[in-house]
């Protein structure tokens, strides 16, 4: 299995902070918010991660991570042009990268305790399909939101107005080598966007889409300055858990 994690995008929601660096080079408690996405891979077990951002800051992410050696993980990039084409245009950019493969994407902006290792190697006993991970939480209306019947996938709706149910989407996806013909498929959202959610939907409506709730604690500490301020405090009360 190969690795993608995903740090482009404008994060207007945390200017001024964001006017001259990237989100994910910002500081969570005492490291770059980038790490605990490589943390998180390596902890899975997965050592050849590609990294898509765009162009602006790609030498900043070259500079303070290299090879990616000091993770334990074989790193390469890869420019996202459009820095707001959308969640799913930047996992296209990982086809050549990761081939026959199948694919562990991670939104650099989440932070999280649960340990990937189980995940990556049930799903790579799949023959096809994709799985997503879910957090329950109390403002659903912020994230992607998955409607389930049992263990059943029935919808995943982008920012819902009236959430059916509180399990959120998190930025955590494993596809198989099918998932950039789906993003050939898509067409941008109605905010101009190719949106992680309808590419997703591909795998709901194929009936081949599973999910997982994630243990402990999760974060998606790009969406605010209270929730990257939230994910400082948390991940330094909980330093045991970020080695
Ligand atoms: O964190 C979970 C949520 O992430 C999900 O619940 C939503 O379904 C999903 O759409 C996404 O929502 P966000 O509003 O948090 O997406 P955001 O624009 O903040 O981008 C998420 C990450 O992807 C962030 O690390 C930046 C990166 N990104 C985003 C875009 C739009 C890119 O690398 N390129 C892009 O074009």
């Amino acid at each position: 299995m190969k690795g993608l994690i995903l740090a482009g995008g404008r994060a207007t929601r945390l200017r001024p902070l964001t006017h001259v660096t990237n989100k994910h080079l910002l500081p969570v408690y005492k490291k770059p918010m980038i790490f605990y996405s490589l943390e998180a891979m390596a902890r899975a077990g997965v050592e050849e991660v590609l990294i898509t951002t765009n162009p602006e800051h790609a030498g900043d992410f070259i500079n303070l991570l290299r090879s990616g050696a000091d993770f334990g993980l074989k790193l390469s990039y890869e420019i996202q042009d459009d820095s707001v084409g959308g969640i799913a245009q930047a996992i296209g950019l990982a086809e050549s990268f990761a081939g026959a493969d199948k694919l562990l994407v991670l939104l650099g902006d989440n932070i999280f305790t649960h340990d990937l290792s189980r995940a990556v190697k049930a799903f790579e006993k799949r023959k096809k399909g994709a799985m997503i991970f879910g957090k329950e939480v109390e403002h659903p209306e912020h994230y992607g939101v998955i409607e389930l019947n049992g263990d059943r996938v029935v919808s995943i709706v982008e920012k819902p107005k009236r959430p059916k149910g509180n399990l959120a989407q998190t930025g955590v996806y494993f596809y198989d080598d099918r998932v950039f013909d789906f993003v050939k498929r898509q067409k941008p959202s109605g905010r101009g966007e190719l949106e992680v959610t309808d590419l997703n939907s591909f795998y709901v409506k194929e009936g081949t889409m599973i999910v997982e709730v994630m243990d402990g604690y999760w974060i998606d500490a790009g969406t605010s300055a209270d929730e990257l301020l939230a994910a400082g405090n948390r991940v330094a009360e909980l330093k045991e858990h970020f080695s």
